[in-house]
């Protein structure tokens, strides 16, 4: 199984769009594929019309609900984790005073985990990793059940990224064609580096995708380009271009392969060849 996390600090620059459309392409090269998304927008089931499960990320995450039972199928071997939509944004600060709670020596945290369990939240108690650590673990029993786990991140820099990071092998970096979103991947660059040295991992940037590319605009695209080859080399792949059908796709529910769009089926194909000849 290998884990991969969709980051890109500047918003809109084409995550949720390449997480949704490798995933069907992978699923459709044989790979059993789940997308698990960390984003409160909950793109991910709206885009697939994916029913309200029971059990949530959110869910997953702060209340130890098993990754499997939260797991809903939405393509032949496509499956997706719901964000849980704006319950996610409250991970950080639960998961935060869990760990804080748990450093607290008892006599001394009485009072406080007394006014937590009047507000039912004395789950906090059992958090048995450290906060960051969490998707992670909640993942671990997932491991030969899918061959790829593509994480969606939102973009904002919080402790969610963190936990995507800590819980992936590899991070996918799609980087629209302009300057800022150029200034997004080396957000992550640092972020990772951080992140690998406090907990002692190998996790880097395998992939960094070029997205919304558009041969009309050949002098900011080359550019562009230019500028990721010098900062990246090999881990730059084929290019997203700018397509209609990928900005329509979501309203109607669909991927590039259910519309059979040549173009799109294309990129995407291609992608998931360079995922799959990195194993
Ligand atoms: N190659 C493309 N051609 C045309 N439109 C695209 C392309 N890629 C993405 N889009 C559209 O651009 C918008 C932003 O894409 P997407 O939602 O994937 O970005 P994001 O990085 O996930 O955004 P956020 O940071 O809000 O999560 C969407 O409306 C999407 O349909
Ligand atoms: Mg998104």
């Amino acid at each position: 199984m290998r884990t991969i996390a969709v980051v890109n600090s500047k918003g809109g620059v084409g995550k949720s769009t390449v997480s949704v459309h490798l995933g069907h392409a992978l699923a459709l090269a044989g790979k059993k594929t789940l997308i698990v998304d960390m984003d409160m927008q909950d793109n991910i089931r709206i885009w697939f019309n994916a029913e309200e499960k029971r059990t949530t990320l959110f869910e997953m995450m702060v209340e130890g609900k098993k990754a499997i039972d939260a797991t809903v199928n939405v393509r032949e071997r496509l499956d997706i984790i719901a964000s849980g939509g704006d319950n996610l944004g409250a991970v950080p600060f639960l998961l935060n005073l869990g760990n804080l709670v748990n450093d607290l020596s008892r006599p001394d945290a009485a009072d406080f985990k007394r006014i937590l369990s009047r507000l039912s939240l004395q789950w906090l108690f059992d958090l048995k990793a450290p906060a960051p650590e969490i998707l992670k673990k909640s993942l671990r029993p997932l491991t030969g059940i899918y061959d790829y786990i593509l994480i969606d991140c939102s973009p904002s820099r919080t402790l969610l990224h963190t936990m995507a990071v800590v819980a992936s092998d590899h991070v996918m970096v799609p980087v629209s064609m302009e300057w800022l979103s150029i200034v997004g991947s080396a957000q992550v660059g640092n972020a990772i580096s951080d992140v690998r040295e406090k907990y002692n991992l190998s996790t880097d940037i395998a992939f960094v995708v070029p997205t919304f590319f558009d041969k009309r605009r050949s002098r900011v695209c080359q550019e562009v380009m230019e500028d990721l080859t010098k900062m990246y080399g090999k881990k730059v792949t084929n290019p997203i271009r700018i397509n209609g059908r990928l900005s329509e796709a979501p309203s109607w529910g669909k991927t590039v392969f259910d519309l059979a769009d040549r173009r799109g089926m294309e990129d995407f194909e291609e992608l998931a060849r360079r995922v799959i000849g990195n194993e």
